[in-house]
């Protein structure tokens, strides 16, 4: 639980000992097709999921075998037995090369530190094509913004506001995503293309960060009122608070995938920041700021914000992708109780997305107002359950902002060239006319 006073911290996992299931025969390169449709429910479940406060509390395994590794003796638990390698594991000289079908994206026993054979195509084309999307915030020229906002006339009270709000929310936010994905989801995801993917996607957090940050400066902003809203605006503190519970418990040394409670814990999460933190969390700030741009108001932010919300689609259909490879793999796990946990889930994120969207507008401004975001979110949420399977939750829900979708079409050639920049150096240290 995120609180206002301060956040626990707990030890990071130093080593999960379990020897590979090395495969006998030579590669095979055959790659498998991407993401499959799921598979039609099953049966009624054989146990309800725990809930998030058992799961908090779990208990650790007992030790039940003693293995080496880096000449330190370390036990291992019977839950580690059947959860996936880490890549940590002893390097065992002549053992078998990789064959394509050792391969699974969750509780794999193959060697993690080979990039290929490629299994999971997509995940490697997400990773090329988001290095080809590669940006660096200083790239945006901010003369514009910093003139409107030090302009006494330019902006009003209330658009000072929004802006505010959201880099209150954002700064942070993009922390919490990188976090979950380096000490929470790295660990468990069983493959290395995925892994390839999660890597590039981390720096593409830390990224936007820095895009805040340099917002945040250019503008000359309080750091600290900007930096700490999230202990103190009680909207945003509650979505990241909502976050942050995916993350303790899958950071807890003591958890391990392989069991089928732990398995549903995964995905829960990978659903919590991909679909809900990232696929609806971000889209009232999303809209705001490129509504400013579309008024040729506060065009250097917006311009971040649109690069950002490129990057950021393309972190949602990754998740999916994972979300709908892990279900395909492991059907048993996407029970009717399950379906209606992550519903409800989704639909609570919806809810604390709306209360942000009237937390950060009181009254229309640009053209927006708080029943249209209402409308949006249901729209949106409608979208994010389709991807995984779930019904829509807002029948006939739709989009006040069909405009929204043409800014993902991002040339950054274009904005590159219209803006006046007289050296350039790869790397993004520009100097600006
Ligand atoms: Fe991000
Ligand atoms: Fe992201």
């Amino acid at each position: 639980m995120l609180n206002f006073d301060n956040i626990p911290v707990k030890p990071a996992k130093t080593g999960e000992i379990a020897k590979p299931g090395m495969p006998q025969a030579a590669a095979v390169s055959q790659a498998a097709p991407s993401v499959q449709p799921p598979p039609a429910l099953g049966p009624a479940p054989a146990a309800k999921s725990p809930t998030v406060e058992s799961v908090l509390s779990f208990e650790p395994s007992t030790p039940s075998i003693n293995m080496t590794s880096g000449g330190a003796t370390m036990p291992k638990t019977a839950t580690q037995e059947s959860a996936g390698v880490t890549g940590l594991e002893e390097i065992n000289f002549n053992a078998a090369r990789i064959r394509v079908d050792d391969k699974k994206i969750i509780n794999c026993r193959a060697d993690l530190n080979q990039l290929v054979p490629f299994k999971y195509e997509w995940a490697w084309q997400k990773y090329l094509d988001a290095c080809a999307n590669h940006w660096m915030p200083q790239e945006i020229s901010m003369s514009r913004d910093i003139a409107l906002w030090k302009d006494p006339q330019g902006l009003t009270d209330d658009e000072r506001k929004i802006i505010k709000r959201n880099l209150g929310f954002f700064v942070t936010a993009d922390s919490l995503v990188a976090n979950n994905l380096v000490l929470a989801i790295y660990r468990h995801i069983t493959n290395p293309e995925c892994r390839q993917y999660l890597l590039r996607q981390a720096f593409e957090e830390a990224l936007h960060t820095h895009a805040y940050q340099y917002v945040v400066e250019s503008l000359g902003l309080d750091e600290g009122e900007i930096f700490n809203m999230y202990r103190e605006v009680p909207s945003i503190h509650e979505k990241d608070a909502f976050q942050i519970q995916f993350t303790s418990e899958l950071a807890d040394p003591n958890f391990n995938t392989g069991t089928f409670a732990t398995d549903q814990r995964l995905l829960r999460n990978l659903i919590g920041y991909y679909i809900i933190m990232e696929g609806i969390f971000f889209y009232v700030g999303f809209v705001q700021m490129l509504s400013f741009g579309r008024q040729n108001k506060m065009t250097g932010a917006s311009e971040q914000f649109q690069y950002i919300m490129r990057d950021e689609s393309m972190h949602l259909n990754f998740g999916v992708d994972v979300i709908n490879q892990i279900k395909f793999e492991n059907p048993h796990l996407w029970t009717a109780d399950f379906q209606t946990e992550i519903t409800s889930l989704i639909r609570q994120g919806v809810e604390l997305e709306y209360k942000y969207a009237e937390d950060t507008m009181e009254r229309g401004v640009l053209g927006l107002n708080c029943s249209m975001f209402q409308e949006y979110l249901r729209y949106i949420a409608n979208r994010r359950c389709k991807q995984i399977g779930l019904p829509e939750q807002y029948p006939g829900a739709k989009t006040p902002f069909p405009w929204m979708s043409e800014m993902l079409d991002l040339k950054k050639e274009k904005n590159f060239f219209e803006t006046r920049v007289i050296e350039y150096q790869t790397g993004g240290a520009l100097t600006w006319d």
